[in-house]
């Protein structure tokens, strides 16, 4: 079977849970010194429309450290930035490599990719969602702080891409999600929709951010304006001001809170200098996990899960 990676969504929980401890014995394997050479003769095509920098370099490494091989395109110095369509780029670079990585606007983009590509097609962030991400942010949890549906997990700000993931997972993995969201920008409301409905604990939108943060375990961030709407940055600073995860808003989560963020991060904007940098943070730990569960990812689109 042809596994592409297109949305959380589309996995049971069985097999987001795969991923999620395939990635912990990779790490282990890797730090106690074993070479892996699961992807050795594979190849991955990189397609990226937007900047990147923590997910471009952790495929990459994550492929090499796998004995794989990665060839890197931005669409824009492609045939696609010309307007070749989609369904003859995905036919022709299937025939080359053995995994297409996309990043790129319209989650119809990877959508059309995948319907037409004879290889797996991996989301590496699209306007709709960032399943890879959240699937290192969850795994970044559980070393943490341990079973997600023990959790109060939170997500203060923007009902952006990784708002929409981090939804899902809540549904098929079956912890509770409490968002704070300003009006006029919450997530999708179909995905909102369906994974209140399938979820086993509630996902809950709010707009108070005292209210959603309060006694959290966990609490999530991200930017006020995502890649795409710079054109909107300005108005969005004033809007999302109250948002800010700063020291007196972290006073109101539980002692031992984590703060995660998937970086790039704004400094007093979304999250403090002191926030960011202080011991509540998990960031950085989360941006090294991206590489462990991409090469999970890899491994098991590639060549079938175990
Ligand atoms: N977190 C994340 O996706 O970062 P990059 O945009 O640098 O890849
Ligand atoms: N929401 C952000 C995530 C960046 C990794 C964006 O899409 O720009």
């Amino acid at each position: 079977m042809n596994t592409h990676l297109l949305a959380l969504q589309d996995f049971s929980q069985t097999q987001l849970q795969a991923f999620l401890d395939r990635a912990a014995v990779l790490k282990k394997e890797a730090q106690n010194g074993l070479r892996h050479q699961q992807l050795a003769g594979k190849k991955i095509c990189m397609l990226f429309e937007k900047p990147s920098t923590r997910t471009r370099v952790s495929f990459e490494a994550a492929m090499y450290e796998m004995g794989g091989q990665v060839i890197f395109m931005s669409a824009k110095e492609s045939q696609l930035g010309r307007g070749e369509p989609l369904k003859d780029t995905a036919r022709v670079l299937a025939r080359y490599v053995d995994a297409l990585v996309v990043r790129t606007f319209g989650q119809e983009v990877v959508e059309e990719l995948a319907h037409f590509s004879a290889v797996p097609v991996i989301n590496a962030l699209t306007d709709l969602h960032h399943p890879c991400q959240i699937l290192s942010d969850i795994m970044t949890v559980i070393e943490q702080k341990g079973d997600p549906s023990e959790l109060k997990i939170t997500w203060i700000g923007d009902g952006n891409n990784m708002a929409n993931s981090w939804i899902q997972a809540a549904s098929v993995l079956g912890f509770s999600l409490t968002l704070a969201c300003p009006t006029g920008y919450d997530p999708d409301p179909t995905i909102l929709k369906a994974a209140q409905q399938q979820g086993k604990q509630p996902i809950t939108l709010l707009r108070d951010p005292q209210k959603a943060i309060q006694d959290a375990d966990v609490v999530n961030v991200d930017v006020w304006a995502s890649m795409g709407q710079e054109d909107e940055a300005k108005k969005r600073l004033a809007v999302f001001q109250p948002y800010q995860l700063n020291a007196s808003l972290l006073a109101h989560a539980a002692d031992n809170a984590i703060v995660l963020h998937c970086l790039p991060a704004h400094r007093e904007e979304e999250i403090t200098e002191e926030v960011l940098e202080g011991p509540h943070s998990v960031a950085f730990d989360q941006a090294e996990n991206k590489m462990h569960i991409h090469k999970a990812i890899l491994e098991y689109t590639i060549n079938g899960m175990v």
